[in-house]
């Protein structure tokens, strides 16, 4: 499967941006509302994009931190999504000197994954395991049916079976569910994980 590089400046400077939906996941939403969001302290969230994801983390009382290597998607969720507890960065998540702190209690996880090449699948795993504490919590809402023909992308789709490959060398699953929760049109196309980092 050859690597596309993806521009995401120009994708979000031409309106190319149909994961942004001006509201946060509402799987995530559902999970804090009903008390289940399995989180204490400080949060990374990787692929932030605009922010909404942040912004209802931080309102819930959460310290957040927002990611993006769009410089772009970062100036928007600084002008729009920037609420007390909300910190947002420009920088790629693979970059290994990137000057962020590496023991966040907890990753929020959302269409950053599927919006990376499979080939580099690893890495992103390499860099949530590094920016995590030992047993900090990665919460994941991955996109299993992204209606794309097989190997495109963005999104490129995975699978069950592939994130628990992937995630179990380094974390350990303590929960699964389909999503109670959803943006109109993704019914049945996600899956919900929480995975424990090793110690
Ligand atoms: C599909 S968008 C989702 C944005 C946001 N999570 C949302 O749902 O609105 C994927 C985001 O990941 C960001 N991204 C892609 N590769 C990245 C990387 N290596 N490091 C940090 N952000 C990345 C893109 O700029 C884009 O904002």
């Amino acid at each position: 499967m050859t690597e596309k590089k993806m521009d995401w400046d120009a994708r979000y400077l031409t309106g190319d941006t149909p994961w942004e939906k001006g509201a946060s996941a509402p799987a995530l939403t559902h999970l804090v509302r009903e008390g289940v969001f399995p989180v204490k302290g400080t949060i990374l969230v990787p692929g932030c994009g605009t922010g909404h994801d942040v912004a209802y983390l931080a309102n819930a009382g959460f310290e957040t931190h927002g990611l993006d290597v769009s410089q772009i998607a970062i100036d928007r969720a600084q002008k729009t999504n920037a609420v007390e507890r909300a910190s947002y960065l420009h920088g790629d998540l693979f970059d290994l000197e990137l000057n962020i702190k590496s023991t966040y209690d907890a990753i929020w996880e959302h269409t950053c994954y599927c919006a990376i090449h499979p080939s580099h699948r690893s890495d992103y795993i390499d860099s949530v395991s590094r920016l995590l504490r030992p047993e900090g919590i990665f919460v994941g809402l991955f996109f299993t049916n992204t209606q794309m023909p097989i190997g495109e992308g963005p999104p490129y789709e995975t699978s069950r079976g592939d994130v628990i490959e992937m995630f179990s060398p380094n974390f350990t699953l303590i929960m699964e569910q389909k999503p109670q929760a959803y943006y109109p049109g993704r019914e049945g196309r996600e899956w919900l994980m929480i995975w424990r980092r090793k110690a």
